[in-house]
This record gives C-alpha cells, structure tokens and sequence, in this order.
C-alpha cells in the first residue's frame, strides 16, 4: 500500500486528490499559526489514547512504548521552541502526527486509529479551557484577596457614595471595595460552573459517529481528568458551547474589572483626587510633561470590548452550523485564546495595582460634604420622631433650600432654623446629620457601618477558601 506521502500531494489526507493544494488555499485553511497554543494538550490527549487502544488490545505495547517516548520528546521539542511548524501539514494534529512518525516510524501512523481530528480537538480545547480556568481564577482569588485586604484598611474612610454620578449618601471606601469583590465572586463561580459542565471527554466520538473499534471511552475520560465521557458523538464533536460559556463568562468578567477601571479613573482625576495609583501603574505624555495617566485602567476598560466581540463572534459562528463538525469550529480557536489571555491578563494586572492603591481620605471626606448627603438622614430622623415619611421628605426637602440660599450645608444649619422647619427636631439631630453618624448608622448586614465592613471583609475572606 502506498502511503498518503507517496500520494499526489502531500497532505496526511491526500489519498484521494489528484492534485496539489493550491497554496493560498493552503495558508488559508491552515491554523497551526495558532492552533499551536494546543499542543501541549493534543500530546496528552494522544497519549491517553494510545493508552486506552493498548489496554483494548488495538495497539501493541511495543507500540505504545515508542508513541509515549515520542510524544514526549515532541512536548520537549515544542516547549523548547525547537520544533518546525509547517503550513502544508495544516494543524496542530498533524504536524505533531508527521513528526512522530518521523522520529519512531510506523507506529506513529497507527495512533489515530479510532479518532478523528475532530474529537481529538473538541478534547484539546476542553482541556486547555479547564486548565485556562484554573490559572484564571488563581488570578481573581490574587485580586479578590487584595480586595478585602484594602476594605479592611479603609473600613472606617468615608467618600461619598453616587448614584446618577451625583453625591447620594456617605458610604465607606471598604464598603465601595468590597462592591468590587461581589461582582468578582459572581465572576468566579460562573466560570467555575462553566468548568465544571463541560469536564467531560468527547474522545471516541472520532468524525461524528463513534468507532468500529472496541475502545474503552470511560478509561481515556479517567485518565484525562475528565468526570466521564461525553454521552452523544454527533454532540461532542461539534458544539462548542463551552467556549461560547466561557467567553460570556470572560466578558461578564470584563465588564465588572472595566467598571472598576472606570472608577478608578475617575477617582484619580484631579477634581476628584480620591486615590492614587503607584507610579510604576501608569505613564506620562510625550508632550505634557506634568501628566501621569492611570493608563493600565484605560486598557482594561479597553480591553473589555475585546472580549465581547469575541463572545459576539463565537456565538455568530454556532448559530448556523448543521450537526455534526464543519470547518467554521476551526474560527473558534483565536477569539477564544485571545479571550483567555484578556481576562487572564487584566485580572492579573488589577491583583498587582489594588494592593498598591492609596486612599485619600481628606479628598473623599470633603467631596462627600457636598450635596447635602446627610439629607436622608434627617428625613429618616423624623420618622423615628412620628413624622410621616412624605411629610419628612418635605419638610427636608425645604431645609435643603434654605441650606442651599445660605450656600452651606444642611448639616449647618442652626437648631432654631430646624425646629422652626418642624418643631420634633431637637440637638441631637446632629448626631445623624454628620458624615460619621450617617455611616455608622447603616449598621445592618450588607449596610455600609464600618463594623459591617469589617465582618463583611471576615465573610468575603473565609470564602476565598
Ligand atoms: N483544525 C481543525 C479545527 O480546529 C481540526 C479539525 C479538523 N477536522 C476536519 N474534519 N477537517 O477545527
């Protein structure tokens, strides 16, 4: 028999062409310019097979022995950067395939026997996201930990708290951080429950329809970490809804660390002036030598986009596939890397910043001051004194305009304009209408008393396990 290298063209498939790949075809078709980011799973993958036919009696031992040694010496190759990538051999499968075969000879062709490239890459992708997830979520646990630790630090620091962009109420920067940690909790068991879903091995599935051969799938899912197989070959092959999870995962991600990014940059604004990011965190302009721009905020709030158009372009490429496998899965592979690297790079980047921010506590202190925050805190001491809250709110209502004329704050207003205003008001109302009071007031779980915080910051550290 004639190898497929004897053939008219020199592709691992070509049996049955008569001729030659034209070659912009071939670079057009080709993905081991990224695909190789696989490799180092596709080597598992193959070893785990090549296994599991051993045991099945399908493959020789002596057979085995050379695959292993082999594929070993092709993973060293790869991670050394020794190993020649060529275009005419199309993906990462085959050029790793021609390789082994090059350096043990003809057990190398009888590798793929029972599989096809398409369960061999639903596989590889599972166990480069799985592994991806991991190093991940390592990063936002860095980032989550960094999180608690400055609440704590700043449990007691009042700033003001916004809603519309406008002054609302005092709350603390510990409470503000640890609104960053939630979202990242969110963040993080989604991607753990997208790790989890699809931990399952499609390897057997081989083109669409599973194998003649006697194979033992259950063994090759054990032996790759996998909770078991995958259960309908057709499925396993072509769906790649983990990825498209991951991605909204990914930019969900994305969004929260671009909304922190946001604040960020807000907040080092001259006219807000609330933190400061460390020097080595940021850069300065060609031309304007006074500048010192919070640009690693800027590139994650940047960033952030990118992954959803990733998402977008993933999810665009499923909708219209037929089962089973089709050429268009091979589109899959660059937003997804890309996506990983983001995410994976924009966490690390905010788990090194966070820990080196500082607060300045007089700046938020005296923007909190602005705006009558402590407006609601007089309409809420009212009510405790029988008022009903409509007629507190515009008894308040009333005072914030004189404060207003008078161009102070409420909280100065003189104890005879009060009690003038509604006669229940007596001194201690400045105790409720001082920033502190305000604060320290909301003393509920979830509220923003430093004593919350505190025990809030408690919870949120125990969970990161
Ligand atoms: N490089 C291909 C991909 O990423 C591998 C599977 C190719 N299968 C095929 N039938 N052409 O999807």
């Amino acid at each position: 028999m004639s190898s497929s290298l004897d053939s008219h063209t020199s592709q691992t498939w070509g049996g049955r062409f008569s001729e030659a790949t034209d070659a912009f075809v071939q670079e057009f078709t080709a993905s081991c310019a990224f695909d190789h980011l696989l490799a180092h799973y596709d080597i598992q993958g193959s070893k785990a097979h090549a296994t599991m036919l051993t045991a099945c009696g399908i493959l020789s031992a002596e057979d085995l022995q050379d695959i292993l040694r082999g594929l070993d010496q092709i993973d060293s190759e790869i991670m050394a950067g020794d190993f020649t990538w060529q275009v005419a051999l199309e993906d990462v499968h085959m050029n790793i395939e021609a390789r082994l075969t090059e350096i043990i000879g003809d057990a190398g062709k009888r590798l793929h026997t029972g599989r096809s490239r398409n369960d061999q890459v639903a596989t590889d992708i599972r166990l480069y996201l799985r592994a991806a997830i991991t190093s991940i979520r390592a990063q936002m646990t860095r980032l989550r930990s960094g999180l608690i630790d400055q609440a704590e630090t700043y449990a007691g620091t009042v700033m003001p708290g916004f809603t519309h962009l406008q002054v609302a109420q005092p709350v603390t920067f510990g409470h503000h951080l640890l609104a960053w940690n939630e979202m990242l909790v969110r963040d993080d068991s989604r991607l753990a429950d997208c790790a989890d879903r699809m931990n399952v091995c499609p390897l057997g599935s081989a083109a669409l329809a599973g194998t003649s051969y006697a194979i033992d799938r259950h063994m090759t899912a054990e032996a790759l970490g996998f909770k078991g197989p995958t259960e309908n070959s057709l499925d396993s092959v072509s769906d790649r809804d983990f990825a498209i999870e991951f991605t909204a995962a990914a930019a969900i991600t994305m969004m929260h660390l671009s909304r922190m990014a946001e604040e960020m940059i807000i907040w080092t604004s001259a006219q807000f002036n609330f933190v400061d990011l460390p020097d080595r965190f940021c850069t300065g302009s060609s031309i304007m030598p006074q500048k010192k721009n919070p640009d690693v905020p800027e590139l994650i709030r940047g960033k952030a986009g990118r992954v959803q158009g990733h998402l977008v372009a993933l999810i665009t490429l499923m909708k219209g596939q037929p089962l089973a496998y089709n050429k268009d899965n091979q589109e899959d592979k660059e937003p997804l890397f890309d996506a990983v690297r983001t995410v994976h790079d924009s966490l690390l980047a905010f788990a090194d910043l966070i820990p080196a921010l500082t607060a300045k506590p007089e700046f938020m202190r005296r923007a909190a001051g602005l705006g009558h925050p402590t407006a609601t805190d007089l309409a809420d001491y009212l009510v405790r004194k029988g008022v009903a809250f409509r007629d507190a709110h515009e008894i308040v209502g009333t005072a914030v305009g004189m404060a207003e004329a008078q161009s102070v704050d409420v909280a100065q207003l003189s104890i005879e304009t009060l009690q003038a205003l509604c006669p229940v008001i007596e001194h201690d109302v400045f105790d409720v209408l001082t920033l502190d009071g305000s604060v320290a007031a909301r003393d509920h779980i979830g509220g923003t008393a430093p004593r919350q915080v505190l025990a809030a910051a408690k919870r949120a550290r125990a969970a990161l396990g």
